[in-house]
């Protein structure tokens, strides 16, 4: 009687594909370290909410926002042994990946808007950077747009001489990390998760970051003066472990590449507006001070930065600024 019942069951499960895969959905862990209410957090709800329809449930998605799952650095290791499926770290954070070629997108004041920006990244350069991550099981499905970071402390940052002796957090490009130091700054990394209390408490003097990020995190609550340089840019790779990826089926496959198009649309459409409206909510709140630079202060800033394009090509190589600079037609 008991081997009729299993033999029963065996049967109606194969009978049934559809039925069980309705039970089993393929399960996408996308873990991030931002908020929901964020250009990324956006981007990444949008495209649950599309791959879940495209795939008809057969795929869920479960979102991870502010590093409720993984912090900056445990995340791309959770990646890499499949305990999460998706990830879009900022691209300065790969290096610990041995991949420092990304890095070469955080050169102080290198797109001069986000148009500039944009239009580099439909150039070869992006293919050429995701490249570099196939032997790492890493596989780079789109890039996401956020916009330009400002710099923080609790005093005007107004000439590079202001940088003098403060402790900043960066979050692991070693280009942030020159440029800090050709201001005279102390650079430290620090996960994103970390940074509103070490403000707080003095672990580190300042910050840069967008506005959505500052707003979302509070961090222009613990800081007196924001400086609205917009000295680099802020950008992500959205990236799969590729056992993963290659291992779906090829349909499914095909419509999740469609819901991460559509998603990379929608993300980077949103993202300029959304940091617009973030310094707005930071400057109604009160809470703190935003400065602009004249052109001359510009200036004073980027001639002081400027050595650390010397000092990239040793870090990241020629072939990358080479790539760059013929999409942005700039000698580098
Ligand atoms: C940071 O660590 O400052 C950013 O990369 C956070 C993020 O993902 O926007």
């Amino acid at each position: 009687m008991r081997k009729w019942l299993l033999l029963a069951a065996a049967v109606a499960v194969f009978a049934a594909p559809g039925a069980v895969m309705a039970q089993n959905p393929i399960i996408i862990k996308f873990s991030h370290v931002v908020a929901n209410d964020t250009p990324k957090g956006k981007g990444a709800l949008k495209f649950k909410e599309l791959a879940e329809k495209y795939t008809n449930g057969k795929v869920k998605v479960e979102v991870y926002p502010n590093s409720t799952l993984y912090k900056d650095k445990e995340e791309i290791e959770a990646l890499q042994l499949g305990s999460v499926q998706m990830l879009a770290p900022s691209t300065a954070k790969f290096a610990p990946l041995g991949v420092k070629e990304f890095e070469a997108l955080d050169l102080p004041w290198l797109f001069k808007d986000d148009n500039a920006y944009a239009d580099a990244m439909k150039g070869p350069v992006g293919q050429w950077l995701f490249k570099k991550l196939e032997t790492k099981g890493i596989t780079g499905l789109a890039y996401w747009d956020n916009g330009f970071h400002m710099v923080s402390a609790n005093r005007p940052l107004i000439s590079p001489a202001d940088f003098q002796g403060l402790k900043f957090r960066i979050s692991g490009s070693k280009i942030a990390d020159q440029y800090f130091r050709e201001l005279g700054s102390i650079p430290q990394i620090m996960a994103f998760s970390e940074v509103y209390q070490a403000l707080q408490t003095g672990v580190v003097d300042g910050c840069e970051n967008t506005p959505s990020n500052y707003l979302t995190q509070k961090f222009h609550e613990v800081q007196k003066d924001i400086t609205v340089s917009y000295h680099a840019h802020l950008q992500y790779a959205v990236i799969v472990n590729s056992k993963f990826w290659n291992g779906l089926p090829a349909d499914i496959r095909a419509e999740l590449t469609k819901a991460m198009d559509e998603a990379t649309d929608y993300t980077n459409s949103i993202a300029r507006k959304e940091n617009e409206d973030a310094l707005a909510a930071i400057k109604a709140s009160g809470k703190t001070t935003l400065h602009y630079l004249t052109p001359e202060q510009k200036a004073a800033w980027q001639k002081a930065m400027q050595p650390t394009y010397k000092w990239a090509k040793g870090r990241v190589g020629q072939e990358v600024l080479d790539l760059i600079s013929k999409e942005l037609n700039v000698q580098m």
